[in-house]
């Protein structure tokens, strides 16, 4: 199924997977078909174009998730906020810059193939995407992945890589979020104190993190062996939002700052100033090796605390 609008497809998928008004299938921008989860306790956008979290709000709250004014809503794009899924790559493809940055998933055309009310009243959605000969072209190997969420106050987004193949495959990926932020310098992230990292602004250097990072310039850091939760400490708002994780070993930290953010289309100029991306990342020496049949789950959970909470 295509993931732009048909009447049908939207009529069926309400009749199928739709929960009352707390899981509601509808048109977004683009025609994008959009599964609206809304429950006592928070509320989310998923689009079905990158199985893409858009939007997260626990009840009461300001958003968690940014999302750029200006982001594209186009076929064979990748949305620019939220949570894009990328795999089976991260960042540049090792050996081909002429495959998609992030590998494929984020621009692919998702189906759903689960809905259900767990007992504490969170909604859980599951979509998937499996190997097609388009697919094939970019990574010659036989898979399903799934992106499954479960809202309540809290997020949590796994993604699950299952190798359908007869042979070995290798893969990396993210779960790439851009975080809602009162102001850039309000901000300082906690959890990657003393981990070593490559510093892609600094051609590719490995240092060790001294302290909280905060942010003054642009930054693009691939931090490597992080278990700990991370934790955006935000002055302004005043909040702080945990990011644990489970199934990935390295974290990596983006803002764009003043030059890439003007050199991208679907960035505002000022935007870089209220958002920053922790993701939670298989890259480096992480990127995963599935036998036959294997799988794997990388899994990050969002949630808020106040800032007089830990
Ligand atoms: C981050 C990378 O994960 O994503 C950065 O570390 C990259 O190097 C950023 O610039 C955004 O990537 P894209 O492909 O969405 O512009």
């Amino acid at each position: 199924m295509s993931n732009t609008l048909n009447n049908t497809d939207l009529i069926k998928l309400n009749r199928e997977f739709g929960i009352g008004d707390q899981l509601t299938f509808t048109e977004g921008p683009a025609g994008f078909i959009l599964a609206e989860i809304k429950n006592p306790h928070g509320e989310a956008t998923v689009a079905l174009h990158g199985g893409h979290v858009l939007s997260f709000r626990p009840r009461g709250h300001e958003p968690v998730l940014w999302l750029s004014r200006n982001s594209h809503f186009q076929t064979g794009r990748a949305i620019r906020g939220g949570i894009p899924v990328c795999w089976p790559w991260f960042a540049d493809h090792p050996t081909d810059a002429d495959k998609p940055a992030h590998g494929f998933a984020r621009t692919a055309d998702w189906a759903v193939s689960e809905s259900e009310k767990l007992e504490d009243g969170s909604i859980r959605l599951r979509l998937f995407i499996a190997d097609s000969e388009k697919t094939m072209k970019l990574w010659p190997h036989r898979f399903r992945l799934e992106m499954d969420c479960t809202v309540s106050d809290v997020l949590r987004t796994k993604l699950i890589s299952t190798n359908t193949d007869n042979k070995p495959s290798v893969c990396g990926g993210a779960l790439h979020s851009y975080f809602n932020i009162s102001f850039i310098s309000a901000i300082r992230i906690t959890g990657l104190e003393d981990c070593s990292y490559i510093d892609k602004v600094d051609q590719g250097r490995r240092k060790v993190q001294n302290g909280a990072v905060s942010i003054n310039s642009e930054t693009d850091r691939i931090y490597l062996d992080t278990k700990a939760d991370c934790i955006i400490e935000d002055s302004g708002l005043p909040r702080r939002i945990c990011i644990s994780k489970n199934g990935s070993l390295t974290t990596v930290v983006w803002n764009p700052w003043v030059d890439k953010a003007a050199a991208m289309k679907d960035f505002g100029n000022d935007e870089y100033k209220r958002m920053v991306c922790v993701e939670t990342v298989n890259a480096d020496t992480d990127v995963i090796e599935l036998a036959p049949g294997d799988t794997h789950t990388l899994e990050s959970i969002i949630r808020l605390e106040s800032l007089t909470e830990g």
